[in-house]
């Protein structure tokens, strides 16, 4: 969501911070703002809107500041607006940037008030500023002053913190929300993401939860929350792939949907054999641990929920076995199926979704044995909470809307299913037959994505509209959900998807000559049943366009048809997603929205 960066060195740290601020500008960006100090002054500075709006404000003359922190932020307490931004503050003295939410800080906000202390924004994130001066003014150094505050927080955070009177430090704080250290030859910095400092160094340690870190110039000293040092080891990450650089492309959206036959490449490399996965993919003791499994539980939200809802029709029908999905933010309010030999599987591109990661921990604590998480993003707290990780080593996606993360969750999904048909003792021959089509799923992407033309005639009939329907059948639901979801969040158009034979069942209201309709026609056993939904839809006059494998037939409507290359049935739903992400994306070009930074939305949801 929000983004952290900060850094204390003997080089100028602000262009540093607003190069980290641009770069984490994906994860929050309705203000941002900086503090930095040059001497004994700290400068505030903060901007509603976007980093460039920030940087536009920063003094023209030159500036020296070894110490700095900043912050780009996405709302959740308090309207987006300069007074909320952050860094705040307490007396221009004690300075604060947080990702996450203090949920206790109505509580905590009344007891200060009591003492007298002065809010001025409507943010959460104040308590944190006032109660490390408060401390203070009652005799505590900075250090014990912001460990007494921390104690007293409940909730979820990432924290950077400066103090006018301590040149020398920052302090960071890391609970429920994730905060790295990078380390350079004298010089160290904080943030929320190795993307923000990839330009300044690739080494990293990634904090736990509970822990403090104390930043110097020559050192950073972890604690952990009994006070013990932390034993977090360096880790040297190739920060070459955490490029900002469009290479080429006008938006990262459309450069990630135009990565996908690579991106998927690189999630099968190594791990698919000739005719099977190879063993040990998903780490060692995985095969072991899921061969009594009768029961899969899917945890995700968004689109990597869609994701998961496609392997329950893989599991049903290849593995027998039975699979559920739930959303992240549901999961808790069912009571889950409890049985020893379920396979919980958490999806998700960041890992760091508090939706799925508080589902992942509910379920540890319900005693379910074995966890999984097929995640795009190394050291993230899925990862660290899981028995075992496939990665779906997809590269960072910067785009708000999940494209190549989705299509590799996918090819990742299908390893976890030729690994099971394996070890549950499926017959070889569908193993090869699916391994073989898996291996030519890039080919069929990239063919898929030469298209362009088409998908930008459709979006001229979809972008002067302000609703459209998606259809699909079985395996085609979870795909119309998804390119449902692509549509309204980047066009800001109203889209639903609807399983096809549900449509006379009340949506079919909706249907007249203005509202477009998708429609996902497969080559199996649904195609008659869904020729029929789309003529029900041609005879009240909607428009529809139909996406699948076969040849131009007569369910071609007067929206015309985009033939896709044709696969195995399990997998060409991977395929199909393709014209409807660039749908999407062209048609929120001719409307002219912001297509990487939807309006009211960030990248990674680190919020319940
Ligand atoms: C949609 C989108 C979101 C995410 C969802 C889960 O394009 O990006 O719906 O899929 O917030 O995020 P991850 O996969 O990071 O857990």
């Amino acid at each position: 969501m929000c983004g952290i960066v900060g850094g204390i060195s003997d080089r100028n740290v602000l262009p540093i911070l607003i190069e980290g601020l641009k770069r984490l500008e994906y994860r929050g960006y309705d203000s941002a703002g900086v503090a930095f100090r040059e001497n004994s002054k700290i400068s505030l500075i903060k901007a509603k809107g976007r980093v460039l709006d920030l940087e536009n404000k920063l003094p023209e003359k030159k500036i020296k500041s070894n110490q700095g922190i900043a912050h780009t932020r996405w709302a959740t307490h308090g309207v987006p607006s300069e007074k909320n931004a952050h860094p705040q503050i307490s007396e221009n003295k004690i300075f604060v940037v947080h990702n996450g939410i203090i949920e206790n800080h109505m509580n905590l906000k009344e007891k200060l008030q009591s003492e007298g202390v002065k809010f001025r924004s409507d943010t959460d994130t104040e308590v944190v500023a006032h109660l490390i001066n408060l401390h203070m003014q009652k005799g505590m150094d900075f250090d014990s002053a912001t460990l007494k505050a921390i104690s007293q927080l409940k909730g979820a955070y990432a924290l950077a913190i400066i103090d006018k009177d301590n040149p020398d430090l920052i302090i960071g704080a890391r609970n429920q929300s994730p905060l790295v250290i990078g380390e350079g030859y004298d010089e160290n910095f904080v943030a929320s993401d190795i993307m923000a400092l990839a330009p300044v160094t690739n080494k990293f340690k990634f904090m736990e939860d509970g822990q403090v870190a104390f930043i110097t110039k020559e050192k950073n000293h972890v604690i952990t929350s009994n006070g013990n040092a932390a034993k977090l080891k360096t880790q040297e990450i190739d920060s070459n792939s955490y490029t900002n650089d469009l290479g080429g492309f006008n938006h990262f959206m459309e450069k990630e949907i135009f990565e996908q036959p690579d991106a998927i490449s690189k999630s099968i490399e190594g791990r698919l054999g000739k005719n099977e996965t190879q063993e040990g993919i998903f780490g060692s003791g995985f095969e072991e641990a899921v061969k009594d499994v009768t029961n899969i539980q899917i945890v995700a939200c968004g689109t990597s929920y869609h994701s998961g809802r496609i392997f329950e029709y893989w599991s049903h029908k290849f593995l027998g076995i039975n699979c559920r999905v739930d959303y992240g933010s549901e999961y808790q309010y069912q009571e889950p199926i409890k049985t020893k030999k379920t396979l919980l599987v958490t999806i998700s591109q960041s890992g760091e979704t508090a939706d799925t990661l508080s589902s992942l921990k509910f379920a540890k604590k319900t005693g379910l044995p074995v966890t999984l998480t097929i995640c795009n993003v190394a050291n993230s707290s899925l990862c660290r909470e899981s028995d075992y990780t496939l990665l779906t080593n997809a590269g960072p996606e910067i785009g708000v809307a999940s494209t190549k993360a989705f299509v590799t969750q996918l090819a990742c999904l299908n390893l976890l299913l030729l690994t099971l048909m394996r070890v549950h003792n499926q017959t070889p021959n569908a193993r090869k037959k699916i391994t073989d089509a898996l291996r030519d799923l890039p080919k069929h992407i990239d063919k898929t994505l030469k298209m362009t033309d088409v998908y930008k005639s459709t979006a001229k009939l979809l972008f002067k509209r302000s609703s459209a329907l998606f259809l699909g059948r079985g395996l085609y639901f979870p795909i119309a959900r998804e390119g449902a979801l692509k549509l309204k969040e980047i066009s800001y158009i109203h889209a639903e998807a609807y399983p096809a034979g549900e449509l006379k069942h009340g949506p079919l209201a909706l249907i007249d000559r203005d509202m477009p309709v998708i429609a996902l026609v497969p080559d199996n056993e649904h195609l008659d049943k869904i020729q029929s939904n789309i003529q029900e839809v041609a005879a009240r006059k909607g428009k529809v366009v139909t996406i699948g494998p076969l040849g131009k037939t007569k369910i071609t409507k007067d929206g015309g048809h985009i033939k896709i290359p044709k696969t195995l049935d399990l997998l060409n739903p991977i395929i199909s997603v393709v014209p409807m992400q660039l749908i999407s994306y062209y048609t929120a070009l001719l409307k002219g929205t912001d297509v990487d930074k939807p309006r009211n939305l960030a990248k990674s949801v680190t919020v319940e």
